[in-house]
């Protein structure tokens, strides 16, 4: 928040407030001399967030060193704040500065290619509310650092819609046109795990962009450009034609099914996940490319199978695999790596390292397609790609000539970064800076230096052409051959009084030379803008071919084979694997045991029963991320396999209650359930793992009973649902879409339970409970009294079917009356209840 500003405010102290009030929201850095400076509670603040000192009064100042600016940018934009830097330059002609704002860092617009995770987009989102229905709003989202960009359309009243939308893009920022859009973004937000965070705020709309257009989407792209306008204002960054998201031909995964199958990693596990395995790709793009295909898989059969024909090439051709692989190592990511030399001056730190990168992946780019017109019958799909990579010649030939790779230093201000004989200027100054700096100074200073009486070893000749004499203690004491002393760095630089002209000469000689030498970054700078597309196009082509080699390894080493895609809605897999399960039964010298699934129209629903430990939830997740794998065009761990293309996975796996969210295990479960009941269509695949398990027994059960009935014949979803209510299996049992599926366990020689964990049809009798809980270690104790109770109980209990014998007549017939085609959920449930207090109070 901006402050009063006090009458007798110093300079620098007036300088600063007035900053902060442009940049309300904003931490604001200010360089003094070596050192960035932050007042009052932005002081405070800024000491807090990166672990600094803090002011020790009001006007006093904290900081930290020019050099460590980068480290705390990136704590600070991780942190989800904003930040405005001010640079100081001198004044030519005068000994005094003035300061400029020359960066600033919002989480959504970032470019420097160290401050972004790399396998990850990070994108700025723009909402705005429909000018003809108030309850639409359009959204825009683009990564600054890619150029990618899209847009879609939603119902502000539609929550879930907007949940799921936020939790599958993960924007970095968001901007509000109005207080209300932030507001329900705000609870949408809240109620996303951390890797949802985002920093959402207001931003004025441009009065020009009100009546722009009646098309929401476009207005949510024009009031994203003018933000980033606004606070990037010299980084003028090409986007690619956006693309509406919701048209895209891509499967729905649910942030539960996100999440329950490990897809991806989360900054709240640690577990391994099924990115994790199958991203073997060696470059920044490909890594990402593979994160946007995992993270919604195609429903389009020929966008799956061309990815998968060019998989299959590779496996068959390991050879070319390796030799392609070997060049993509060493192509760095042009697409950030361009924009971030755009939007940077070309003083920045760093970026004439930035352009010899870009140079060194245009040559290897040559190479790799020099390697690929010696190779014969390749698929069509790899003949595109390859004309798509293509190294500009006239910016690799610019590059190689300009660029002096040899120069480590990380600044156009420290010179020599164009190379020798690419200007005449530069070459002409570079001669009068060698014949400055001669043999013969060099023994003039080394005389004074002996002169000086002190240990020479801890003195030496800074910089070829510029004398100085650097000490790394104060000892020198005003001799009067020395200029006065200079601290930098921690060290004492002199200079000598009979070289100073000679110094002031080589000062400006090399002033002119860095002039020359940031003109020139200036014009490649310009051609570097012009060729951006050419390089976006060619680093699209090279993250497929990095995605599909990448599979073609995995495949290789997981033993992995392709899977056939078909339009029948049928799932049938043969000696199907659960990649992560399996690699952690290898590591610990045990084998996995595979399992079969078929699923169609007919026989759509899987009830599996088994003992604790069945592997029943290892089963369903497997079947899950054996679908996902093959709509992302990846082999997949089975022998062989059918997949009919499915629209969406739905799952309701394990615990997730929040109690900060006023929401119980059972309440949790619930609305998970009535999610997936209200969206799951005949083309989806629902996991269901003991739904019904969070509330008393009967009631479960018939919550159990009732979604399955729903799920088999309302939403006709292929369905897999683990249970320990065996019951179920007697309720199911007339019902045709339904096939029984168990796990066993069986007792070796000594009498201790042995998991099989291998399916085969039927109805398991048996859960093995106690046994489990003995092996997990409850004490003897519990265990034996449990085991009595279990006894007690169903001796003194008349068996089920003696209970149905027992019914009357008129229950009896009133469960025949039931239409299963018109109960839904809820009908079922208060039917159930009426038929239990029929039956209590007879
Ligand atoms: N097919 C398999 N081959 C080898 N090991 C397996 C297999 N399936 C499961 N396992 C092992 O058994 C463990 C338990 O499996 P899982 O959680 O699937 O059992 P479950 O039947 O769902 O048990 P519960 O009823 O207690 O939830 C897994 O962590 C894994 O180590
Ligand atoms: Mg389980």
């Amino acid at each position: 928040m901006a402050r009063h500003i006090s009458k007798d405010a110093t300079g620098m102290h007036r300088f600063f407030f007035e900053k902060l009030k442009l940049h309300p929201g904003y931490i604001v850095l200010v360089q003094v001399g070596d050192f960035y400076e932050c007042y009052g509670e932005n002081g405070h603040l800024l000491s807090e967030l990166i672990n600094i000192a803090p002011p020790v009064n009001e006007r006093k100042v904290t900081g930290f060193p020019v050099t460590s600016l980068m480290k705390y940018i990136k704590i600070l934009v991780e942190k989800n704040y904003n930040i405005a830097v001010y640079d100081q330059f001198k004044i030519s002609n005068s000994t005094k500065f003035e300061r400029k704002l020359t960066k600033v860092f919002t989480p959504g617009t970032i470019f420097d290619e160290d401050l972004l995770d790399e396998g990850r987009p990070s994108y700025l989102m723009s909402i705005v509310l429909d000018e003809e229905c108030n309850d639409s709003i359009g959204l825009c989202w683009g990564d600054v650092s890619t150029g990618t960009m899209y847009t879609d359309i939603c119902k502000l009243s539609d929550d879930e819609g907007l949940f799921q939308l936020l939790n599958e893009i993960k924007p970095k920022e968001i901007i509000c046109q109005n207080e209300e859009i932030k507001r329900i973004v705000l609870g949408v937000i809240g109620k996303m795990d951390v890797d949802g965070n985002a920093y959402i705020h207001l931003h004025e709309l441009d009065p020009h962009i009100k009546n722009y257009n009646k098309n929401a989407e476009s207005n949510a792209v024009s009031y994203f450009y003018s933000y980033l306008e606004k606070v990037q204002s010299d980084a003028i960054v090409s986007f690619q034609e956006p693309k509406r998201y919701s048209k895209l031909d891509k499967m729905h995964l649910t942030p539960q099914t996100v999440k329950s199958l490990n897809l991806m990693e989360s900054l709240n596990s640690k577990k391994n996940s099924l990115f994790k395995i199958i991203d073997r790709t060696c470059t920044a793009g490909g890594k990402r490319l593979l994160f946007s295909r995992l993270n919604s898989p195609s429903t389009d059969m020929k966008v799956i199978n061309d990815r998968l024909k060019l998989v299959d090439y590779f496996v068959n051709n390991p050879h070319i695999t390796d030799l392609l692989r070997i060049d993509l190592k060493n192509i760095n990511d042009i697409e950030r790596i361009s924009r971030d030399i755009l939007a940077s001056r070309p003083s920045k730190t760093g970026i004439p390292q930035k352009f010899i990168r870009i140079l060194n992946s245009l040559k290897v780019i040559k190479e790799l397609k020099e390697k690929f017109i010696s190779l014969s019958k390749v698929p069509e799909k790899l003949e595109t790609l390859f004309k798509q990579i293509n190294y500009d010649n006239e910016l690799l030939n610019i590059l190689e000539k300009s660029l002096n790779d040899k120069q480590y230093k990380s600044c156009v201000s420290d010179g020599y970064f164009v190379k020798d004989g690419y200007c005449r200027k530069i070459d002409a100054i570079r001669i009068k800076l060698d014949n400055n700096s001669d043999e013969d100074s060099k023994d003039f200073l080394e005389k004074y230096v002996k002169e000086l009486k002190i240990d020479v070893s801890q003195l030496c000749v800074r910089r070829k052409s510029r004398k100085w004499i650097v000490a790394s203690k104060k000892e020198i004491r005003h001799p009067h051959f020395l200029m006065e002393a200079r601290l930098t760095n921690g060290e004492f630089q002199y200079s000598l009084k009979a070289l100073d002209k000679q110094k002031q000469d080589i000062d400006i000689l090399f002033s002119q030379m860095v002039e020359l030498e940031v003109q020139i970054f200036e014009d490649i700078q310009e051609i570097l803008r012009k060729k951006v597309p050419q390089i976006d196009v060619a680093a699209t082509a090279l993250s497929e071919l990095d995605v599909a080699l990448s599979n073609a390894i995995v495949a290789i080493e997981r033993n992995l084979s392709k899977p056939i895609l078909t339009k029948k809605n049928e799932i049938d897999i043969s000696v199907g694997r659960h990649l992560m399960v399996e690699s952690i039964q290898l590591n610990s010298q045990r084998t996995f045991v595979p399992n079969d699934c078929l699923l169609d129209s007919k026989k759509r629903f899987s009830l599996i029963t088994g003992p604790n430990m069945g592997g029943k939830s290892t089963f369903l997740r497997q079947v899950a991320l054996i679908v996902i794998l093959a709509q992302t065009g990846c082999y997949i761990p089975a022998k062989q396999a059918k997949i009919g293309l499915r629209d969406a996975v739905f799952t309701r796996i394990g615990a997730n209650d929040d109690l900060t969210k006023n929401e119980s295990t059972f309440m949790v479960e619930m609305k998970e359930t009535e999610e997936i009941l209200k969206r799951a269509t005949s083309k989806s695949l629902v996991l269901l793992d003991e739904v019904g398990r969070g509330t008393s027994a009967r009631e479960g059960l018939a919550i159990a009973y009732a979604v399955c009935q729903h799920l088999a014949h309302r939403n006709e979803s292929m369905t897999l649902f683990a249970t320990h209510y065996h019951e179920l299996a007697d309720e199911l049992k007339h019902d045709t879409t339904v096939n029984f599926l168990k796990t066993e366990a069986a007792r070796d020689e000594n009498g201790s339970l042995m998991f099989i964990h291998k399916l085969s049809p039927g109805v398991a009798d048996h859960s093995h409970g106690i046994d489990i809980a003995e092996l997990a270690g409850l004490p003897k104790s519990v265990t034996s009294l449990a085991r009595e109770y279990l006894n007690k109980s169903v001796t003194s209990h008349p068996c089920d079917s003696k209970t149905v014998n027992e019914l009357s007549n008129e229950t009896i017939e009133r469960i025949k009356k039931i239409d299963l085609n018109t109960l839904n959920g809820v009908k079922a449930l208060c039917l159930l209840e009426e038929l239990k207090n029929s039956l209590t109070n007879k």
